[in-house]
């Protein structure tokens, strides 16, 4: 029989675990809750675990394994609980499938209250801004060059009017350059 014991983390739990099986079933088997979408065929990613210690004792990543978390083992250090099979004592987190954990852990009412203070600030410059808006006059820029002096009864100079200079040319002029050269 290929018993290895698994210590869970942090808790310290020792499970006894059978290197036949993978750890998905041997984990359901100890009562353990994690979870599954696929049911156990590399396609869903759920059943992830996080290798604390021992992971030369697990069994080499499958192909269907790496292509759906990618070569990052050495970062991440999690595997498919549903593709990995233990071949020594191992030490392994799967709080991330206890619901009391993760209830506890998550940042629901914490994230609530940012979202709510953010929009508040949000409305209050809202406020404000409005406020600002309603003192300007409103009619301000309404016809505004009849305020600034000129006679409206007069036509308004637009700064034409100005003849361009007319072209002279002169063969003499040409011709002094050219002695010039
Ligand atoms: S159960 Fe879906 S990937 Fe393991």
């Amino acid at each position: 029989m290929s018993d290895y014991k698994c210590t869970l983390w942090p808790s310290g739990e020792v499970l006894t675990i059978n290197g036949e099986e993978n750890l998905l079933t041997q984990f359901k088997k100890a009562g353990k809750k994690i979870k599954s979408s696929c049911g156990g065929c590399a396609s869903c990613g759920d059943c992830m675990i996080v290798v604390k210690s021992g992971e030369l004792n697990l069994t080499p990543q499958t192909f269907e394994e790496l292509r759906l978390l990618g070569n990052v083992f050495h970062i991440t250090k999690e595997r498919l609980s549903c593709q990995t099979k233990i071949t020594g004592d191992v030490t392994l987190d799967i709080t991330a499938h206890d619901r009391s954990t993760t209830n506890t852990q998550a940042s629901g009412p914490k994230s609530t209250t940012t979202i709510l203070k953010k929009r508040e600030e949000v409305v209050k410059a809202v406020r404000e801004n409005e406020e600002k808006n309603r003192e300007k006059p409103s009619d301000d820029w309404y016809r505004h060059w009849e305020n600034e002096g000129d006679d409206p009864s007069k036509p308004k100079k637009l700064g034409g009017g100005k003849k361009p200079k007319a072209f002279t040319y002169s063969e003499s002029e040409d011709s002094d350059k050219k002695d010039n050269d």
